[in-house]
């Protein structure tokens, strides 16, 4: 059965395997996922690489930031032993190795941009480049924090489907988001209720809420109270939670 709402591994199947691997995204689709939400950044030689942090000090044996290192550095790190000894194997995926296991499929990749700490000038042509190279652009979103970097993107490609991440309470978000041009409102789900969420539909928004912080692990929203809500689809770490029986 397919899911009631759009369910996105938040960095790949992350209560299960360690974030932003190739164990954590084959994991969240083999879950049921509809798609998965990795972070990706630019290499010193502009390659495109997926992470969360800027940093490599949390996650993998590495330090220093990302943005430094060539991509034959960074693949010498460990970015699973952190997790547990089971992941020790694992690399920083670069962004097409994480695509190549939606190609020829329906599963969907929240591309987050992140770009909002650092400028990666060039970002933005790099990614768009490569999900055409692939063919699946019409299985992408992209998103960023970095709301001018939306505006690049559909500049660049005004057919992707893009979204506004925002962690703060916005004023009429659905002004805001529509005015930029994105297709979908990515906010923290404390920061909405069923009022903007209708306000964004009138709008043709989706809504696709995250967890904020560190809300995910002592909360159990179900996914009926995500349902009364009215939101499309929820990013998270927790999968098992959210898809239909
Ligand atoms: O895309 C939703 C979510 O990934 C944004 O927050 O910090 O996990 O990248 P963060
Ligand atoms: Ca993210």
């Amino acid at each position: 059965m397919e899911n009631e709402l759009v369910i996105f591994g938040h960095r790949g199947y992350s209560g299960v395997a360690p974030e932003n691997t190739m164990a954590a995204f084959e994991k969240a689709l083999k879950a049921g996922a509809d798609g998965f939400e990795l972070d990706v950044h630019l290499t010193k030689e502009g390659e495109l690489v997926v992470c969360h942090d800027e940093l490599l000090d949390r996650t993998t044996n590495g330090t220093g930031l990302i943005m430094d290192k060539t991509l034959t550095e960074l693949k010498q790190l460990d970015a699973g032993g952190w997790y547990g000894e089971a992941y020790r194997n694992q690399s920083i995926p670069t962004l097409r190795e994480a695509l190549q296991l939606i190609v020829g499929k329906k599963s969907l990749v929240n591309i987050e941009l992140k770009n909002s700490l650092i400028w990666y000038e060039g970002i933005e042509e790099s990614v768009i480049q490569l999900i055409h190279e692939m063919n699946v652009q019409n299985q992408i979103i992209l998103s960023s924090f970095n709301h001018n970097s939306i505006l690049r993107v559909k500049q660049l490609d005004n057919t992707l489907q893009t979204g506004v991440l925002y962690s703060c309470v916005l004023v009429e978000p659905w002004e805001y988001v529509s005015r930029i041009g994105a297709s979908s409102v990515h906010p923290s789900l404390l920061s909405i209720n069923r009022e903007i969420v209708d306000k964004c539909h009138e709008k043709g928004l989706k809504v696709y809420p995250f967890f904020d912080g560190g809300y995910e692990e002592m909360s159990h929203v179900t996914k009926e109270e995500l349902m009364t809500l009215g939101v499309d689809g929820i990013f998270t770490n927790y999968i098992h939670r959210y898809v239909s029986e």
